[in-house]
């Protein structure tokens, strides 16, 4: 995509010589009669306001468009056009509004196992007459679709042995085809990337899961070491998974999701097989760790001091994230800030504004600086996190650039996880502060997203002002929607900081502006001055290591390196450290912290460890690593406080969510609605209640399909938030409160 849009831009006449090198040529150029540099063949967005493919004919001419012929298949059963037809004119029966959430729900679930086969109607009567029941309505489906090629296949008789098969394997129960999805899945993940270099998305990640060999054991505070994985739930096995699945009472989504891992490692689906013959013989069959605890370290150390004498008469480190809507200028910003601030060399600024101009992108030169990916550069677009350090008079300041589009908000989520405080980037141009800001803009998501993640300092630049003229008017406005607005999502006007600055051009980035329209109403900080000026929340350096892993890759011979921020602890060359879940103990081999001293990181530290002793297969983005001797628990059902926003269906028991954590994005559910209380004293309202509707809070449970690494709240304030998603949207955050299991 990114060559094919490489070539559009190229001016061919100049480069005509080189073109040819890249490509070759298997036909004689001069024999075409037509040179890829002919004008009328070239797309120019100025040339011409209707976009057609008709401009780009010599005749002018608009082509036809075909009369629609009516399709006969559109009456035979099964057809995909029938059933388009069908919803199109059907109308739902009237429902309660229970049963529309859970008519939409079960649709849904059909709609990703069945695709578009079947037609509204159809789904609407089978899943009404099955008691909005999934298993039965798809069983129901399913052998409805057997009869109807049953009977075609007496009516035509098979003419070859595939096509016998064919219809025989339509008939199949919904479990049955669950598991052919599952398996088919787990091919495909099966096939996942290699091991991803030090930008990983860490959904990605996440999706590869699925290729983890078999997990072990951990040893807990008392030196037990309690099971926490069985090994493999082959698929075959049909009387341990089924069974297990429907002791759990789980839905058939998370049956399915739970085999589609089964063929690897099960990290812990708890077995709640009884049978013990079972269990013995697959405990055997299962590779442990040692069961005695290991220590962190031999010989104790006074961390305090040690922090103290390091890091005594240095700057304060501060973890800033960039948020805001897509194109708001957030890697333009930070990019020249950077230039500007020296971190950036004159040169390296030259090579990117010549690269850029080439493919027609010089606006986005600075964005450069964070965006340095092929895909990021050629689409003009943040896909992941940048990582980058630099000082202001006060501070060392690790900047993460995060993404701004709606599809990368689980990167945005991880990067944010891992920040004290954030600049909340917003663009003043005429109706684009609008855009972002209207609901389901990014502006207002990602600002309750990050008070979500415990982060209570922002300051908002105010960008773009170049465009509307350093108007103080607009600034004005934008202050006073955003003010009013983020006081509601819980940040207080004291710790709010307002900055008028353009990106683009650079003003009031690092030095105060010297352009009249704006200096003669602003006197305030620069951007940098109000990073300056944020507070850096306190460091736990006395309490057990707790990490998570945001990012891995491959080190010299056998070693890995793992990347994130220490949130807890100190760690130095030497340590040992548990892999969770996997319970593997690691050793750390090399500790890196930009622009500090090797060898020993603090909590707080963005830091990169060289360990050895694993596993690469075991190893994921979003695991822990933690203390050996303290743990941090696993959980595979926890209750949790949680505040709703944004939802347009009321949150039911049963529903199936993104469960959003640290670097992890999981599946689970709903389990249970333990009661609706009230959004800030947190007393009940309701017991029980029957759904948690927009803006309520409730006490639920939730269901994982295997165990996390999960703190408490209470405990662990910073690891103790989660988001929960749905289809691409953020609909609550929350706090765990207790482990149920
Ligand atoms: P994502 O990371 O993809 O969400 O985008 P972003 O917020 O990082 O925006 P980016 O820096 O990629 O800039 C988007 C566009 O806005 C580019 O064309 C920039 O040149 C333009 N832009 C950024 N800042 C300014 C500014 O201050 N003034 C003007 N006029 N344009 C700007
Ligand atoms: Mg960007």
């Amino acid at each position: 995509m990114s060559r094919h849009r490489n070539y559009r831009n190229l001016d061919f006449e100049e480069e005509y010589d080189s073109y040819d090198e890249v490509l070759g040529h298997s036909v004689d150029d001069s024999e075409c009669g037509m040179s890829p540099g002919m004008e009328q063949y070239l797309y120019s967005r100025s040339k011409d306001a209707a976009h057609g493919f008709a401009s780009y004919l010599p005749t002018g001419e608009d082509i036809k468009e075909e009369e629609e012929a009516v399709d006969e298949t559109l009456h035979q059963p099964g057809s995909l056009d029938r059933s388009r037809h069908d919803s199109s004119t059907y109308e739902k029966p009237p429902l309660s509004t229970e049963d529309e959430v859970r008519l939409s729900s079960i649709m849904d679930e059909l709609h990703n196992i069945l695709g578009d086969k079947y037609s509204e109607r159809e789904l609407t009567q089978t899943i009404i007459a099955n008691k909005f029941e999934l298993e039965a309505s798809l069983n129901a489906l399913l052998h409805k679709g057997a009869s109807a090629a049953a009977a075609a296949a007496v009516a035509q008789p098979f003419s070859n042995r595939a096509e016998r098969d064919n219809v025989k394997g339509n008939d199949q129960t919904a479990s049955a085809y669950v598991e052919q999805l599952s398996l088919s899945r787990n091919s495909d993940t099966n096939k996942s990337a290699p091991l991803q270099g030090k930008r990983t998305p860490a959904s990605k990640a996440v999706g590869n899961l699925a290729a983890t060999p078999v997990v072990v054991a951990t040893p807990n505070k008392n030196g037990n070491t309690p099971r926490v994985v069985r090994g493999f739930d082959v698929l075959s096995n049909d009387g341990i998974s089924k069974g297990a699945a429907a002791e759990n009472n789980l839905s058939i989504n998370e049956q399915e999701s739970k085999r589609s891992r089964s063929n690897t490692p099960v990290r812990g689906w708890r077995d709640k097989d009884k049978d013990k013959e079972k269990d013995k013989l697959r405990e055997k069959e299962t590779p442990t760790v040692a069961r005695t605890p290991a220590k962190i370290r031999d010989k104790a150390v006074d961390v305090e001091m040690c922090y103290k004498q390091q890091r005594g008469g240095e700057k304060d480190l501060l973890n800033l994230v960039v948020v805001g809507h897509v194109d708001a200028g957030k890697s333009t910003l930070m990019g020249h800030l950077l230039y500007l601030q020296g971190n950036v060399g004159q040169r390296m600024m030259h090579k990117y504004e010549q690269e850029s101009k080439k493919i027609g992108k010089q606006s986005f030169m600075y964005a450069w600086v964070l965006d340095d990916t092929e895909e990021e550069r050629s689409r003009g677009v943040t896909v992941d996190i940048a990582q980058r350090v630099f000082e202001s008079d006060k501070k060392k300041i690790t900047l993460l650039d995060a993404p701004g589009h709606k599809d990368f908000i689980p990167n945005m989520i991880t990067g944010a996880a891992r920040a004290d405080v954030a600049i909340l980037v917003v663009d003043a141009t005429t109706d684009a502060f609008e855009a972002g800001f209207e609901s389901g803009g990014q502006t207002r998501e990602h600002a309750l997203l990050i008070r979500s993640l415990g982060m209570t300092q922002l300051a908002v630049a105010v960008n773009k002002l170049d465009t509307v003229n350093w108007s103080q008017e607009r600034f004005m406005e934008i202050k006073t929607s955003l003010r009013h607005f983020l006081k509601t999502v819980g940040f207080k006007d004291a710790d709010v900081i307002y900055v008028p600055c353009s990106g683009l051009s650079g003003e009031n980035l690092v030095k105060p502006s010297t352009i009249e329209a704006l200096n003669s109403w602003y006197t305030g900080p620069t951007l940098l001055q109000a990073i300056d000026k944020m507070k850096v929340p306190e460091r736990a350096v006395t309490r057990p290591v707790r990490m998570c892993i945001s990012d891995l890759y491959k080190g010299q011979g056998s070693n890995m390196c793992v990347g994130g921020k220490l949130d807890t602890g100190y760690v130095q060359n030497g340590d040992r450290l548990l892999l969770l879940p996997p319970g593997e103990v690691v050793t750390v081999k090399g500790v890196q912290v930009e622009n500090a001293e090797p060898s020993t990181a603090f909590a707080g530290d963005p830091v990169t460890l060289t360990i050895s002793g694993v596993d690469p297969n075991v190893l994921h983005v979003g695991d822990f690593l933690c203390d050996p001797s303290e743990p941090i628990p696993l959980a595979t059902r926890v209750q949790a406080r949680i505040v709703l926003f944004n939802i347009k269906v009321p949150l039911i028991e049963g529903t199936q969510v993104d469960f959003h954590y640290q670097s992890l994005t999981e599946p689970a559910k709903i389990r249970k609605l333990v009661s609706q209380v009230h959004k800030t004293t947190g007393q009940i309202v309701k017991k029980r209640p029957r759904a948690l509707v927009n803006n309520s809070a409730g006490l639920i449970e939730i269901q994982f399909t295997r165990p996390l690494c999960l703190e408490l709240f209470r405990d662990y304030k910073e690891l103790g938030r989660f988001m929960l998603r749905i289809r691409g949207a953020t609909i609550a955050a929350g706090l765990v409160t207790q482990i149920l299991n």
